[in-house]
């Protein structure tokens, strides 16, 4: 059957339609288009999302993404942006996003699926959000938008480490397709933080992508530096596994060195909550003791940027690692944007890849986007027999959790 998914949670509008078959532990998906507008650019002055102008422009981008989608589909090559003159093109269901994120940006995607699946009469399935990022990790699709891939039921227990700009989570699975959070951030999201102390380092908006490539460019010449300066047998923890189980060995070699030690918030708390908000002040004070920001040498950013990056990713490290000692967890499926964060893969394949399968999302698919809405729509709606609500009680919940 061919799937319409429609993703405008944030600051992203995006459109897919895929062919898919099989059931909910075993479909096929063949992507015939793929559309995704980022209105980062947009928003870069503001140094974040602002929510009015992301409505306007999902409002304005909808109509003309789904245009692209169906000639490029080739499901309707006379299309007209104006839904009232629209032809029913042959697709058999509508997935939407309806929640969480913001609640204005997902009405755009709510009402506007809501239209189509009226006026041609199909079934209308809402999507979680985060069911779509754990699912984002089977995707595959090459430059020209194009490609198939399967999804198959993982072996359980697995565990989902949910990090985005809005979210930081640890989503057990039981059984497949059966959700229970058991740790999320009691106040900044990662990506957040990210966010935020790439605003205060002066870096642009996201600041996620900006801080990582400063980071991984500062640790390699630090490991140089370290190198040179220590005979390697004598570090007490290999460069590039800065981790280990035992808390009291749970240090970075390269805090005390460079003398910018950050906090690690609620890395020994006996639960799988994160805290994100203390380490982005930390920042921030440690700052502020060092001057006006222009008076700070890139070099010492550089530093900083570093030790945030490893402190912000040891804590997920550490409290993902805990998880999967507890429930003995087989998969791990790590989604949103922060999953595509270099330091995160090589920390968690270093530190459990043995132990767990762990699967990322290809780098195109960690953001938001209608691919992964469109898998989720699809499972969910084989999960559900092929029945759907009423799409008179489909409506956003910004604050939506995953059970
Ligand atoms: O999933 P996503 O596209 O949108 C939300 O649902 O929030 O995630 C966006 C977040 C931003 O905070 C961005 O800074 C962060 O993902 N991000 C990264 C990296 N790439 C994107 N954070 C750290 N390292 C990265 N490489
Ligand atoms: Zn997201």
């Amino acid at each position: 059957m061919k799937i319409l998914s429609i993703e405008t949670s944030c600051d992203d509008t995006g459109v897919t339609i895929m062919e898919a078959s099989g059931g909910r532990t075993n479909a096929t998906f063949k992507i015939l288009a793929h559309a995704l507008l980022s209105q980062i650019k947009l928003h870069i002055p503001f140094g974040g999302v602002y929510p009015a102008l992301a409505k306007r422009e999902h409002e304005k981008n909808l109509p003309i993404l789904l245009e692209q989608v169906l000639k490029e589909a080739h499901l309707d090559k006379t299309v007209r942006q104006d839904l009232t003159v629209m032809k029913k093109p042959p697709v058999d269901l509508i997935a939407v996003t309806y929640g969480p994120g913001l609640e204005m940006c997902l009405w755009e995607g709510i009402v506007f699926a809501k239209k189509l699946a009226e006026k041609w009469n199909v079934p209308l399935i809402p999507v979680d959000h985060m069911e779509g990022h754990i699912f984002s990790v089977f995707g595959k699709k090459n430059k020209k938008n194009r490609g198939s891939f399967t999804v198959k039921k993982v072996k359980t227990p697995a565990l989902s480490l949910l990090v985005s700009g809005g979210h930081t989570q640890l989503v057990l699975m039981n059984k497949w397709m059966e959700y229970k959070i058991i740790g999320e951030t009691l106040d900044d999201a990662v990506g957040e933080a990210f966010d935020k102390v790439g605003r205060m380092l002066g870096l642009p908006y996201p600041g996620g992508p900006e801080i990582s490539k400063l980071a991984e460019t500062e640790r390699t010449k630090e490991k140089q530096a370290l190198e040179k300066s220590i005979p390697a047998r004598s570090l007490s923890v290999p460069a590039g596994t800065a981790l280990a189980l035992d808390p009291s060995t749970y240090e970075t070699p390269r805090s005390d060195y460079f003398s910018f030690a950050l906090p690690r918030p609620m890395l020994h708390t006996k639960n799988f909550n994160f805290s994100y908000s203390g380490l982005k002040t930390a920042v921030l004070y440690m700052l502020q003791k060092l001057g006006p920001i222009e008076t700070i040498p890139e070099d010492t950013k550089n530093k900083i940027a570093l030790e945030f990056e490893n402190a912000a990713i040891e804590c997920l490290v550490y409290k993902t690692t805990k998880a999967v000692e507890k429930y003995n967890i087989k998969t791990l499926l790590v989604g949103g944007g922060v999953s595509c964060n270099t330091h995160l893969q090589r920390e968690l394949t270093g530190v459990i890849g043995k132990k767990v399968k762990i699967l990322f999302p290809q780098r195109e698919l960690s953001g938001d986007n209608a691919l992964m809405i469109g898998i989720a729509g699809y499972l969910q709606y084989m999960k559900n027999k092929r029945k759907v609500p009423n799409p008179e009680t489909i409506k956003a919940d910004g604050n939506l959790k995953l059970s």
